[in-house]
Protein backbone atom coordinates (compact mmCIF):
# COMPACT_ATOMS: atom_id res chain seq x y z
CA UNK A 1 0.00 0.00 0.00
CA UNK A 2 1.09 3.98 -0.70
CA UNK A 3 2.00 5.07 2.72
CA UNK A 4 4.31 8.12 4.40
CA UNK A 5 5.70 7.52 7.66
CA UNK A 6 5.73 10.44 10.18
CA UNK A 7 8.52 9.34 12.80
CA UNK A 8 7.73 10.44 16.38
CA UNK A 9 10.03 12.36 18.26
CA UNK A 10 7.54 13.08 20.83
CA UNK A 11 6.26 16.09 19.48
CA UNK A 12 2.75 17.15 21.00
CA UNK A 13 1.84 17.28 17.23
CA UNK A 14 3.45 14.21 16.04
CA UNK A 15 -0.03 12.42 15.99
CA UNK A 16 -1.58 15.86 13.99
CA UNK A 17 0.98 15.24 11.18
CA UNK A 18 -0.42 11.82 10.34
CA UNK A 19 -3.93 13.17 10.97
CA UNK A 20 -3.29 15.66 7.99
CA UNK A 21 -2.21 13.45 5.90
CA UNK A 22 -4.46 11.09 6.35
CA UNK A 23 -7.16 14.36 5.59
CA UNK A 24 -5.51 14.74 1.95
CA UNK A 25 -6.35 11.39 1.38
CA UNK A 26 -3.05 9.25 1.65
CA UNK A 27 -2.88 6.97 4.55
CA UNK A 28 -0.12 8.04 7.18
CA UNK A 29 1.52 6.21 10.06
CA UNK A 30 3.42 7.08 13.43
CA UNK A 31 6.58 5.24 13.61
CA UNK A 32 9.32 5.17 16.42
CA UNK A 33 12.16 7.12 15.33
CA UNK A 34 14.35 4.31 15.80
CA UNK A 35 12.55 2.27 13.02
CA UNK A 36 15.15 0.11 10.83
CA UNK A 37 15.80 1.90 7.74
CA UNK A 38 14.54 -1.14 5.91
CA UNK A 39 11.53 -0.89 6.82
CA UNK A 40 11.89 3.28 5.88
CA UNK A 41 12.55 1.90 2.81
CA UNK A 42 8.49 0.61 2.04
CA UNK A 43 7.38 4.69 2.37
CA UNK A 44 6.80 7.31 -0.37
CA UNK A 45 7.56 10.10 1.85
CA UNK A 46 9.02 10.69 5.60
CA UNK A 47 7.90 12.83 8.63
CA UNK A 48 10.40 14.11 10.92
CA UNK A 49 8.26 15.40 13.66
CA UNK A 50 8.64 17.73 16.82
CA UNK A 51 9.82 16.73 20.29
CA UNK A 52 10.94 18.12 23.62
CA UNK A 53 13.83 17.23 23.61
CA UNK A 54 17.17 19.29 22.30
CA UNK A 55 19.20 17.28 19.87
CA UNK A 56 22.40 18.48 21.47
CA UNK A 57 21.79 16.03 24.33
CA UNK A 58 23.12 12.65 23.92
CA UNK A 59 20.39 10.98 24.94
CA UNK A 60 17.39 12.83 22.52
CA UNK A 61 15.75 10.42 20.13
CA UNK A 62 18.00 9.67 16.65
CA UNK A 63 16.93 8.54 13.70
CA UNK A 64 18.85 6.48 11.06
CA UNK A 65 21.27 9.36 8.83
CA UNK A 66 20.67 6.94 5.73
CA UNK A 67 17.09 8.12 5.40
CA UNK A 68 18.15 11.51 3.50
CA UNK A 69 19.62 9.23 0.88
CA UNK A 70 16.58 6.92 0.22
CA UNK A 71 15.56 8.96 -2.10
CA UNK A 72 11.98 9.73 -1.30
CA UNK A 73 10.85 13.57 0.09
CA UNK A 74 11.69 14.35 3.56
CA UNK A 75 9.76 16.83 5.26
CA UNK A 76 11.13 18.09 9.04
CA UNK A 77 9.24 19.95 11.66
CA UNK A 78 10.92 21.92 14.58
CA UNK A 79 12.81 18.86 16.41
CA UNK A 80 12.46 17.15 12.88
CA UNK A 81 14.40 20.80 11.60
CA UNK A 82 16.73 20.77 13.89
CA UNK A 83 17.52 16.67 13.65
CA UNK A 84 18.12 17.43 10.03
CA UNK A 85 20.54 19.47 10.32
CA UNK A 86 22.42 18.42 13.30
CA UNK A 87 22.80 14.68 11.40
CA UNK A 88 24.05 16.26 8.48
CA UNK A 89 26.43 18.54 9.43
CA UNK A 90 24.77 22.08 10.79
CA UNK A 91 25.08 23.59 14.02
CA UNK A 92 21.68 23.45 16.56
CA UNK A 93 22.05 26.40 19.65
CA UNK A 94 19.96 27.67 22.13
CA UNK A 95 17.93 31.05 20.50
CA UNK A 96 18.40 34.13 22.49
CA UNK A 97 14.61 34.43 22.21
CA UNK A 98 12.00 31.63 22.91
CA UNK A 99 8.77 31.53 20.49
CA UNK A 100 5.49 30.20 21.25
CA UNK A 101 2.48 30.84 19.63
CA UNK A 102 1.85 33.28 17.13
CA UNK A 103 5.43 34.44 14.90
CA UNK A 104 5.56 36.17 11.86
CA UNK A 105 7.77 34.50 9.06
CA UNK A 106 9.36 36.00 5.76
CA UNK A 107 10.00 33.69 2.75
CA UNK A 108 12.44 34.25 0.52
CA UNK A 109 11.91 31.21 -1.41
CA UNK A 110 9.15 29.30 -2.85
CA UNK A 111 9.58 26.29 -4.26
CA UNK A 112 8.82 22.66 -3.61
CA UNK A 113 7.17 22.16 -0.44
CA UNK A 114 6.77 25.91 0.07
CA UNK A 115 5.21 26.73 -3.49
CA UNK A 116 2.16 28.99 -3.70
CA UNK A 117 2.68 30.78 -0.16
CA UNK A 118 3.15 34.69 -0.08
CA UNK A 119 6.59 36.25 1.02
CA UNK A 120 5.03 36.65 4.52
CA UNK A 121 3.49 33.51 6.61
CA UNK A 122 1.77 34.03 10.36
CA UNK A 123 2.50 30.46 11.44
CA UNK A 124 2.81 28.62 15.26
CA UNK A 125 6.00 28.07 17.09
CA UNK A 126 7.03 26.30 19.99
CA UNK A 127 10.94 26.25 20.71
CA UNK A 128 14.10 27.61 22.18
CA UNK A 129 16.54 25.77 20.34
CA UNK A 130 17.15 26.93 16.70
CA UNK A 131 19.53 25.62 13.84
CA UNK A 132 22.17 28.57 13.32
CA UNK A 133 24.41 27.26 10.39
CA UNK A 134 23.12 25.15 7.24
CA UNK A 135 24.30 21.59 6.35
CA UNK A 136 25.74 21.42 2.82
CA UNK A 137 23.41 21.36 -0.03
CA UNK A 138 20.71 23.42 1.75
CA UNK A 139 19.63 26.81 1.32
CA UNK A 140 17.57 29.01 4.22
CA UNK A 141 14.23 29.68 2.67
CA UNK A 142 12.35 31.47 5.91
CA UNK A 143 13.34 34.01 8.81
CA UNK A 144 11.97 35.36 11.50
CA UNK A 145 13.89 38.07 13.59
CA UNK A 146 14.53 36.33 16.21
CA UNK A 147 14.94 32.77 13.70
CA UNK A 148 16.92 33.71 10.78
CA UNK A 149 17.00 29.96 9.22
CA UNK A 150 13.19 29.34 10.15
CA UNK A 151 13.72 27.03 7.04
CA UNK A 152 15.53 25.55 5.11
CA UNK A 153 15.52 23.46 2.02
CA UNK A 154 17.92 21.20 -0.66
CA UNK A 155 16.01 21.49 -3.79
CA UNK A 156 18.46 18.36 -5.04
CA UNK A 157 17.31 15.98 -2.74
CA UNK A 158 14.04 17.04 -1.76
CA UNK A 159 14.37 17.57 2.22
CA UNK A 160 12.73 20.29 3.68
CA UNK A 161 12.34 21.68 6.88
CA UNK A 162 10.83 24.17 9.10
CA UNK A 163 11.03 25.49 12.65
CA UNK A 164 6.91 26.21 12.46
CA UNK A 165 4.36 23.79 12.64
CA UNK A 166 2.70 23.49 9.56
CA UNK A 167 -0.02 20.54 11.40
CA UNK A 168 -1.73 22.89 13.13
CA UNK A 169 -4.59 25.11 11.96
CA UNK A 170 -2.71 27.90 13.56
CA UNK A 171 -0.26 28.29 10.68
CA UNK A 172 -2.63 28.92 7.83
CA UNK A 173 -0.36 28.08 5.05
CA UNK A 174 0.38 25.33 6.64
CA UNK A 175 -2.06 22.79 4.61
CA UNK A 176 -0.58 23.90 1.48
CA UNK A 177 3.03 22.83 2.32
CA UNK A 178 1.88 19.52 3.46
CA UNK A 179 -0.42 19.23 0.49
CA UNK A 180 2.81 20.18 -1.68
CA UNK A 181 4.59 17.77 0.41
CA UNK A 182 1.71 14.84 -0.47
CA UNK A 183 2.04 15.91 -4.17
CA UNK A 184 6.14 15.23 -4.20
CA UNK A 185 5.53 11.78 -3.02
CA UNK A 186 3.65 11.26 -6.06
CA UNK A 187 0.90 9.63 -4.00
CA UNK A 188 -2.17 8.45 -5.11
CA UNK A 189 -5.07 9.70 -2.55
CA UNK A 190 -7.45 7.20 -1.36
CA UNK A 191 -8.18 7.13 1.95
CA UNK A 192 -11.35 9.22 3.84
CA UNK A 193 -13.78 8.90 7.17
CA UNK A 194 -15.74 6.36 5.81
CA UNK A 195 -12.86 3.99 5.24
CA UNK A 196 -12.00 4.94 8.51
CA UNK A 197 -15.37 4.08 10.18
CA UNK A 198 -15.69 1.03 8.35
CA UNK A 199 -11.67 -0.16 9.82
CA UNK A 200 -12.60 0.64 13.07
CA UNK A 201 -16.13 -1.26 13.40
CA UNK A 202 -14.15 -4.29 12.10
CA UNK A 203 -11.62 -3.47 14.45
CA UNK A 204 -14.14 -3.35 17.29
CA UNK A 205 -15.30 -6.60 16.36
CA UNK A 206 -11.93 -8.35 15.98
CA UNK A 207 -11.11 -7.55 19.79
CA UNK A 208 -14.22 -7.89 21.30
CA UNK A 209 -14.85 -11.61 19.74
CA UNK A 210 -17.41 -13.31 21.88
CA UNK A 211 -17.10 -10.72 25.09
CA UNK A 212 -18.91 -8.02 25.90
CA UNK A 213 -18.00 -4.51 26.88
CA UNK A 214 -18.59 -2.46 30.04
CA UNK A 215 -18.38 1.56 28.90
CA UNK A 216 -17.39 4.04 30.74
CA UNK A 217 -19.84 6.82 29.61
CA UNK A 218 -19.88 10.97 30.65
CA UNK A 219 -22.51 11.65 28.12
CA UNK A 220 -19.77 13.77 26.11
CA UNK A 221 -19.17 13.64 22.62
CA UNK A 222 -16.83 11.04 22.63
CA UNK A 223 -18.07 8.65 24.84
CA UNK A 224 -21.19 8.77 22.96
CA UNK A 225 -19.48 8.10 20.04
CA UNK A 226 -17.57 5.20 21.09
CA UNK A 227 -20.92 3.93 22.45
CA UNK A 228 -22.56 4.30 19.32
CA UNK A 229 -19.61 2.53 17.35
CA UNK A 230 -19.41 -0.33 19.66
CA UNK A 231 -23.01 -0.83 19.67
CA UNK A 232 -22.83 -0.97 15.62
CA UNK A 233 -20.32 -3.31 16.03
CA UNK A 234 -21.63 -5.76 18.21
CA UNK A 235 -25.09 -4.67 19.25
CA UNK A 236 -26.33 -3.06 22.19
CA UNK A 237 -27.16 -5.65 24.11
CA UNK A 238 -23.55 -6.84 24.82
CA UNK A 239 -22.84 -3.44 26.14
CA UNK A 240 -23.02 -1.71 29.46
CA UNK A 241 -23.19 1.95 30.03
CA UNK A 242 -21.80 3.20 33.12
CA UNK A 243 -22.18 7.00 33.90
CA UNK A 244 -20.29 8.27 36.99
CA UNK A 245 -21.78 11.07 38.90
CA UNK A 246 -18.83 12.58 40.64
CA UNK A 247 -20.20 15.86 41.91
CA UNK A 248 -18.55 17.59 39.51
CA UNK A 249 -20.84 17.67 36.66
CA UNK A 250 -22.37 21.13 36.07
CA UNK A 251 -25.93 22.32 37.29
CA UNK A 252 -29.13 19.73 36.58
CA UNK A 253 -26.26 18.30 33.44
CA UNK A 254 -26.37 14.45 35.76
CA UNK A 255 -30.38 14.80 34.56
CA UNK A 256 -29.61 15.91 31.77
CA UNK A 257 -26.88 13.69 29.78
CA UNK A 258 -29.04 10.18 31.55
CA UNK A 259 -32.14 11.59 29.55
CA UNK A 260 -30.16 12.03 26.48
CA UNK A 261 -28.56 9.15 26.48
CA UNK A 262 -31.70 7.22 27.14
CA UNK A 263 -32.86 8.85 24.14
CA UNK A 264 -29.48 7.56 22.46
CA UNK A 265 -30.59 3.77 23.07
CA UNK A 266 -28.29 2.91 26.10
CA UNK A 267 -30.24 0.14 26.88
CA UNK A 268 -28.36 -1.19 30.13
CA UNK A 269 -27.09 1.84 31.42
CA UNK A 270 -25.92 1.99 35.52
CA UNK A 271 -26.02 5.77 36.88
CA UNK A 272 -23.81 5.76 40.21
CA UNK A 273 -23.92 8.77 42.72
CA UNK A 274 -20.18 8.66 43.80
CA UNK A 275 -20.14 12.46 44.68
CA UNK A 276 -19.16 11.86 48.33
CA UNK A 277 -16.76 9.21 47.52
CA UNK A 278 -15.13 12.29 45.36
CA UNK A 279 -15.16 14.90 48.02
CA UNK A 280 -13.75 12.56 50.43
CA UNK A 281 -11.30 11.49 48.50
CA UNK A 282 -10.02 14.96 47.36
CA UNK A 283 -9.99 16.13 50.90
CA UNK A 284 -6.82 18.55 51.42
CA UNK A 285 -5.36 17.72 48.03
CA UNK A 286 -4.06 20.76 46.71
CA UNK A 287 -1.90 19.83 43.60
CA UNK A 288 -2.97 18.81 40.17
CA UNK A 289 -1.71 16.23 39.12
CA UNK A 290 -2.37 14.19 43.03
CA UNK A 291 -5.93 15.78 42.19
CA UNK A 292 -5.59 14.06 38.44
CA UNK A 293 -4.67 10.83 39.88
CA UNK A 294 -6.60 10.45 42.63
CA UNK A 295 -10.09 11.10 40.18
CA UNK A 296 -8.59 8.69 37.73
CA UNK A 297 -8.51 5.72 40.00
CA UNK A 298 -11.82 5.95 41.94
CA UNK A 299 -13.67 6.06 38.42
CA UNK A 300 -11.77 2.51 37.41
CA UNK A 301 -12.71 1.41 41.42
CA UNK A 302 -16.40 2.28 40.88
CA UNK A 303 -16.36 0.60 37.82
CA UNK A 304 -15.04 -2.46 39.46
CA UNK A 305 -17.22 -2.35 42.38
CA UNK A 306 -20.02 -2.05 40.25
CA UNK A 307 -18.77 -4.50 38.00
CA UNK A 308 -18.78 -7.18 41.00
CA UNK A 309 -22.20 -5.33 42.10
CA UNK A 310 -23.81 -6.86 39.24
CA UNK A 311 -22.14 -10.38 39.25
CA UNK A 312 -19.64 -9.37 35.87
CA UNK A 313 -17.32 -12.26 35.23
CA UNK A 314 -14.10 -10.09 34.16
CA UNK A 315 -13.00 -12.68 31.64
CA UNK A 316 -16.03 -12.21 29.93
CA UNK A 317 -16.08 -8.19 29.72
CA UNK A 318 -13.90 -5.55 28.12
CA UNK A 319 -14.15 -1.98 29.72
CA UNK A 320 -14.77 0.75 27.38
CA UNK A 321 -13.27 4.37 27.40
CA UNK A 322 -13.86 6.77 24.85
CA UNK A 323 -10.54 7.73 25.00
CA UNK A 324 -9.58 10.24 22.27
CA UNK A 325 -5.72 10.88 20.92
CA UNK A 326 -5.00 14.22 23.16
CA UNK A 327 -6.20 12.25 26.15
CA UNK A 328 -3.07 10.25 25.52
CA UNK A 329 -0.76 12.00 24.05
CA UNK A 330 -0.98 14.97 27.11
CA UNK A 331 -0.59 12.38 29.48
CA UNK A 332 2.90 11.39 27.63
CA UNK A 333 1.58 8.47 26.65
CA UNK A 334 4.08 8.07 23.41
CA UNK A 335 7.21 7.35 23.79
CA UNK A 336 9.50 10.33 23.80
CA UNK A 337 6.74 12.67 24.67
CA UNK A 338 6.51 14.16 27.62
CA UNK A 339 3.98 14.52 30.55
CA UNK A 340 1.36 17.67 30.12
CA UNK A 341 -1.15 16.14 32.57
CA UNK A 342 -2.31 12.92 33.46
CA UNK A 343 -6.02 12.47 31.59
CA UNK A 344 -8.67 10.98 33.88
CA UNK A 345 -8.84 8.16 31.31
CA UNK A 346 -5.12 7.66 31.47
CA UNK A 347 -4.06 7.05 35.12
CA UNK A 348 -1.15 4.00 35.87
CA UNK A 349 -4.06 1.43 36.40
CA UNK A 350 -5.80 1.93 33.05
CA UNK A 351 -1.94 1.82 31.46
CA UNK A 352 -1.86 -1.89 32.92
CA UNK A 353 -5.06 -3.26 32.02
CA UNK A 354 -4.61 -1.93 28.34
CA UNK A 355 -1.09 -3.45 28.47
CA UNK A 356 -3.31 -6.51 29.37
CA UNK A 357 -5.32 -6.30 26.36
CA UNK A 358 -8.89 -5.84 28.57
CA UNK A 359 -9.58 -2.06 27.13
CA UNK A 360 -11.28 -0.75 24.07
CA UNK A 361 -10.59 2.42 22.95
CA UNK A 362 -12.13 2.74 19.51
CA UNK A 363 -11.70 6.39 19.14
CA UNK A 364 -8.46 6.42 20.92
CA UNK A 365 -6.74 7.59 17.28
CA UNK A 366 -8.85 10.33 16.85
CA UNK A 367 -9.12 14.13 17.37
CA UNK A 368 -12.32 15.92 18.21
CA UNK A 369 -13.48 17.24 15.06
CA UNK A 370 -12.63 13.71 13.73
CA UNK A 371 -14.92 12.17 16.66
CA UNK A 372 -17.58 14.96 15.61
CA UNK A 373 -17.42 14.24 11.54
CA UNK A 374 -17.75 10.19 12.56
CA UNK A 375 -20.82 11.18 15.20
CA UNK A 376 -22.13 13.06 11.90
CA UNK A 377 -21.84 9.96 10.59
CA UNK A 378 -23.49 8.12 12.85
CA UNK A 379 -26.49 9.73 13.06
CA UNK A 380 -26.05 11.11 16.14
CA UNK A 381 -27.83 14.18 17.21
CA UNK A 382 -26.41 17.84 16.38
CA UNK A 383 -26.54 18.98 19.36
CA UNK A 384 -24.80 16.15 21.09
CA UNK A 385 -22.26 16.04 18.40
CA UNK A 386 -21.62 20.10 18.48
CA UNK A 387 -21.80 20.26 22.25
CA UNK A 388 -18.39 21.70 23.92
CA UNK A 389 -16.24 19.32 25.58
CA UNK A 390 -16.06 19.15 29.17
CA UNK A 391 -13.40 16.89 30.86
CA UNK A 392 -14.03 13.73 32.40
CA UNK A 393 -12.81 14.56 36.10
CA UNK A 394 -15.25 17.90 35.43
CA UNK A 395 -15.52 20.61 37.57
CA UNK A 396 -12.58 19.30 39.58
CA UNK A 397 -9.98 20.67 37.36
CA UNK A 398 -11.39 24.07 37.27
CA UNK A 399 -11.49 24.56 40.77
CA UNK A 400 -7.74 25.51 41.87
CA UNK A 401 -6.66 24.44 44.85
CA UNK A 402 -3.93 26.26 47.44
CA UNK A 403 -2.21 25.18 50.44
CA UNK A 404 -0.28 28.50 50.76
CA UNK A 405 0.81 31.28 48.76
CA UNK A 406 3.83 30.75 46.03
CA UNK A 407 6.15 33.35 45.70
CA UNK A 408 9.34 34.18 45.90
CA UNK A 409 12.02 37.02 46.43
CA UNK A 410 12.91 36.20 42.71
CA UNK A 411 9.38 37.35 41.62
CA UNK A 412 9.28 40.13 42.88
CA UNK A 413 11.92 41.17 40.78
CA UNK A 414 10.56 39.72 37.71
CA UNK A 415 7.44 41.63 38.44
CA UNK A 416 9.28 44.89 38.58
CA UNK A 417 10.90 44.25 35.09
CA UNK A 418 8.02 43.41 33.99
CA UNK A 419 6.08 46.25 34.64
CA UNK A 420 9.17 48.52 33.15
CA UNK A 421 8.47 46.19 29.89
CA UNK A 422 4.62 47.28 30.62
CA UNK A 423 5.22 51.23 31.74
CA UNK A 424 4.06 52.64 28.55
CA UNK A 425 1.63 50.12 27.40
CA UNK A 426 -1.08 51.24 29.48
CA UNK A 427 -1.26 48.23 32.18
CA UNK A 428 0.37 46.96 35.15
CA UNK A 429 1.20 43.34 35.94
CA UNK A 430 0.60 41.30 38.99
CA UNK A 431 2.30 37.70 39.32
CA UNK A 432 -0.24 35.80 40.88
CA UNK A 433 0.90 33.61 44.22
CA UNK A 434 -0.06 30.32 42.64
CA UNK A 435 0.35 28.37 39.27
CA UNK A 436 -1.52 26.73 36.33
CA UNK A 437 -0.47 24.23 33.91
CA UNK A 438 1.31 25.40 30.30
CA UNK A 439 2.73 23.56 27.34
CA UNK A 440 6.08 25.30 26.03
CA UNK A 441 8.19 23.40 23.42
CA UNK A 442 6.35 20.39 23.33
CA UNK A 443 7.18 20.13 27.68
CA UNK A 444 4.40 21.12 30.75
CA UNK A 445 5.38 23.79 32.16
CA UNK A 446 3.70 24.84 35.80
CA UNK A 447 4.37 28.95 36.13
CA UNK A 448 2.54 31.81 37.40
CA UNK A 449 -0.06 33.93 35.73
CA UNK A 450 0.16 37.08 35.21
CA UNK A 451 -2.61 39.60 35.98
CA UNK A 452 -2.88 42.86 33.76
CA UNK A 453 -5.18 45.29 35.49
CA UNK A 454 -5.60 48.77 32.45
CA UNK A 455 -8.04 49.36 29.72
CA UNK A 456 -7.34 47.42 26.59
CA UNK A 457 -8.46 49.17 23.35
CA UNK A 458 -9.03 45.66 21.11
CA UNK A 459 -8.05 42.31 21.20
CA UNK A 460 -5.48 41.92 18.32
CA UNK A 461 -2.58 44.31 20.59
CA UNK A 462 -3.59 42.15 23.95
CA UNK A 463 -2.54 39.25 22.45
CA UNK A 464 0.36 40.57 20.88
CA UNK A 465 1.57 41.75 24.07
CA UNK A 466 0.43 38.49 25.60
CA UNK A 467 2.41 36.26 23.22
CA UNK A 468 5.56 38.94 24.37
CA UNK A 469 5.36 38.72 27.99
CA UNK A 470 5.19 34.83 28.14
CA UNK A 471 8.01 34.53 25.12
CA UNK A 472 10.31 37.18 27.40
CA UNK A 473 9.41 36.04 30.50
CA UNK A 474 9.93 32.46 31.77
CA UNK A 475 8.32 32.53 35.70
CA UNK A 476 5.14 33.08 33.70
CA UNK A 477 2.95 30.98 31.30
CA UNK A 478 -0.13 32.94 31.77
CA UNK A 479 -2.09 36.23 31.08
CA UNK A 480 -4.80 37.07 32.56
CA UNK A 481 -7.16 40.79 31.53
CA UNK A 482 -8.54 41.91 35.02
CA UNK A 483 -12.53 42.79 34.40
CA UNK A 484 -13.23 43.28 38.01
CA UNK A 485 -11.97 45.53 40.21
CA UNK A 486 -10.21 48.26 38.30
CA UNK A 487 -7.64 48.50 40.76
CA UNK A 488 -5.65 45.99 42.84
CA UNK A 489 -3.84 46.79 46.09
CA UNK A 490 -2.75 43.12 47.02
CA UNK A 491 -3.17 39.74 46.58
CA UNK A 492 -2.93 36.75 48.74
CA UNK A 493 -4.31 33.09 48.73
CA UNK A 494 -6.98 31.57 50.75
CA UNK A 495 -6.22 27.75 51.99
CA UNK A 496 -8.84 25.80 49.98
CA UNK A 497 -9.25 22.48 48.86
CA UNK A 498 -12.30 20.82 46.84
CA UNK A 499 -15.23 21.58 48.95
CA UNK A 500 -19.55 21.55 48.32
CA UNK A 501 -19.62 25.08 48.32
CA UNK A 502 -16.95 25.71 46.34
CA UNK A 503 -18.69 23.55 43.77
CA UNK A 504 -21.35 25.10 44.29
CA UNK A 505 -19.96 29.02 43.68
CA UNK A 506 -18.03 27.33 40.24
CA UNK A 507 -21.44 25.71 38.92
CA UNK A 508 -23.09 28.83 39.31
CA UNK A 509 -20.83 31.16 38.34
CA UNK A 510 -20.31 28.75 35.01
CA UNK A 511 -24.38 28.52 34.40
CA UNK A 512 -24.72 32.19 34.73
CA UNK A 513 -22.01 32.36 31.65
CA UNK A 514 -23.65 29.13 29.92
CA UNK A 515 -26.83 30.38 29.58
CA UNK A 516 -25.06 34.09 29.03
CA UNK A 517 -23.51 33.24 25.62
CA UNK A 518 -26.32 31.17 24.46
CA UNK A 519 -28.67 34.29 25.19
CA UNK A 520 -26.25 36.47 23.17
CA UNK A 521 -25.80 34.14 20.39
CA UNK A 522 -21.95 33.19 20.40
CA UNK A 523 -22.67 29.96 21.66
CA UNK A 524 -21.51 28.61 18.46
CA UNK A 525 -18.73 30.70 18.04
CA UNK A 526 -16.90 29.02 20.68
CA UNK A 527 -15.27 25.96 21.00
CA UNK A 528 -15.09 25.31 24.52
CA UNK A 529 -15.80 27.98 27.66
CA UNK A 530 -14.09 26.90 30.94
CA UNK A 531 -15.17 28.92 34.07
CA UNK A 532 -12.30 28.62 36.57
CA UNK A 533 -12.29 29.10 40.68
CA UNK A 534 -8.97 29.95 41.78
CA UNK A 535 -8.10 30.19 45.59
CA UNK A 536 -7.11 34.57 45.36
CA UNK A 537 -8.00 36.92 47.36
CA UNK A 538 -7.43 40.69 46.32
CA UNK A 539 -6.87 43.71 48.46
CA UNK A 540 -7.52 40.89 51.82
CA UNK A 541 -11.11 40.73 50.65
CA UNK A 542 -12.70 37.06 51.81
CA UNK A 543 -14.15 36.26 48.51
CA UNK A 544 -12.21 34.60 45.75
CA UNK A 545 -11.51 35.26 41.90
CA UNK A 546 -13.38 33.95 38.66
CA UNK A 547 -11.20 33.38 35.34
CA UNK A 548 -12.90 33.13 32.40
CA UNK A 549 -11.52 31.24 30.22
CA UNK A 550 -13.04 30.89 26.30
CA UNK A 551 -11.18 29.27 23.41
CA UNK A 552 -11.00 28.93 19.99
CA UNK A 553 -9.66 25.53 18.39
CA UNK A 554 -9.94 22.66 15.85
CA UNK A 555 -8.60 19.48 17.64
CA UNK A 556 -7.70 20.91 21.40
CA UNK A 557 -4.45 20.81 20.73
CA UNK A 558 -3.63 24.51 20.00
CA UNK A 559 -6.14 26.88 21.18
CA UNK A 560 -6.29 31.13 20.96
CA UNK A 561 -8.29 32.77 23.33
CA UNK A 562 -11.62 33.98 22.34
CA UNK A 563 -12.14 37.71 21.34
CA UNK A 564 -15.67 38.33 22.92
CA UNK A 565 -17.57 41.49 22.11
CA UNK A 566 -16.61 44.35 25.16
CA UNK A 567 -20.02 44.92 25.46
CA UNK A 568 -21.02 41.49 26.03
CA UNK A 569 -18.01 40.81 28.36
CA UNK A 570 -18.72 43.61 30.13
CA UNK A 571 -22.48 42.65 30.59
CA UNK A 572 -21.28 38.83 31.55
CA UNK A 573 -18.78 40.50 34.36
CA UNK A 574 -21.75 42.16 36.37
CA UNK A 575 -23.96 39.56 36.16
CA UNK A 576 -20.88 37.28 37.53
CA UNK A 577 -20.37 39.72 40.36
CA UNK A 578 -23.86 38.95 41.77
CA UNK A 579 -22.50 35.59 42.53
CA UNK A 580 -21.97 34.95 46.29
CA UNK A 581 -17.94 34.45 47.25
CA UNK A 582 -16.93 35.68 44.13
CA UNK A 583 -15.00 39.29 44.05
CA UNK A 584 -12.40 39.17 41.15
CA UNK A 585 -13.43 38.40 37.69
CA UNK A 586 -10.47 37.80 34.80
CA UNK A 587 -10.45 37.24 31.52
CA UNK A 588 -8.04 34.36 30.38
CA UNK A 589 -5.93 36.11 27.03
CA UNK A 590 -3.55 33.21 26.47
CA UNK A 591 -3.29 30.84 23.86
CA UNK A 592 -2.32 27.60 23.64
CA UNK A 593 0.80 27.26 23.90
CA UNK A 594 2.34 28.72 26.05
CA UNK A 595 -0.76 27.97 28.67
CA UNK A 596 -3.26 24.75 28.30
CA UNK A 597 -6.85 25.36 28.02
CA UNK A 598 -7.76 24.32 31.18
CA UNK A 599 -5.87 25.51 34.34
CA UNK A 600 -4.31 22.21 35.63
P1 LIG B 1 -5.84 21.16 27.87
O1 LIG B 1 -6.23 21.73 29.18
O2 LIG B 1 -4.77 20.13 28.02
O3 LIG B 1 -7.12 20.38 27.38
O4 LIG B 1 -5.49 22.18 26.85
C1 LIG B 1 -7.36 19.92 26.08
C2 LIG B 1 -8.79 19.42 26.03
O5 LIG B 1 -8.93 18.23 26.82
C3 LIG B 1 -9.89 18.43 27.85
N1 LIG B 1 -9.37 17.73 29.03
C4 LIG B 1 -9.77 16.52 29.41
N2 LIG B 1 -10.70 15.72 28.90
N3 LIG B 1 -10.22 14.12 30.57
C5 LIG B 1 -10.93 14.51 29.49
O6 LIG B 1 -11.82 13.78 29.06
C6 LIG B 1 -9.25 14.88 31.15
O7 LIG B 1 -8.62 14.48 32.13
C7 LIG B 1 -9.03 16.14 30.53
N4 LIG B 1 -8.16 17.15 30.79
C8 LIG B 1 -8.40 18.13 29.85
C9 LIG B 1 -10.00 19.92 28.02
O8 LIG B 1 -11.24 20.28 28.57
C10 LIG B 1 -9.79 20.41 26.61
O9 LIG B 1 -10.96 20.33 25.84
Amino acid sequence: MNKIAVLDFGGQYSHLIANRIRRLGVYSEILDPETPYEKLLEYKGIVLSGGPSSVNDPNSAKCDKRIFDIGVPILGICFGHQITAHLLGGTVEHGFVREYGHANVKFSEKKGVFLGIEDYEDVWMSHFDQVTKLPEGFVAVASTDDCPITAMANYEKNIYSMQFHPEVTHTPCGNIILENFVNLTGETRDWDINTYVDQIIGEIKTKVGDKKVFLMISGGVDSTVAFALICKAIGAERVYGLFVDTGFMRLNEKEEVSAALKELGVTNLHVYDAGKEYIDALKDIYEPEAKRKIIGDLFLSIQEKVSNELGLDPNEWLLGQGTIYPDTIETGGTKHADKIKTHHNRVEKIQKLIEEGKVIEPIAQLYKDEVRMVGEKLGIKKELVWRHPFPGPGLAVRILCAEEADYSEELKNAEVKINEFLANKGFKGYILPMKSVGVQGDERTYRHPLLLTGKPSDWESLSILTTQLTNQFTDINRVLLCLQPSEITSTAIHKKYLTSDRILTTQRADKIVMDYIAEAKILNDIWQFPTVLIPLSLDSRPEECIVLRPVNSQEAMTANFYRMDFELLAELTSRLAKVDGVYGIFYDITNKPPATIEWE
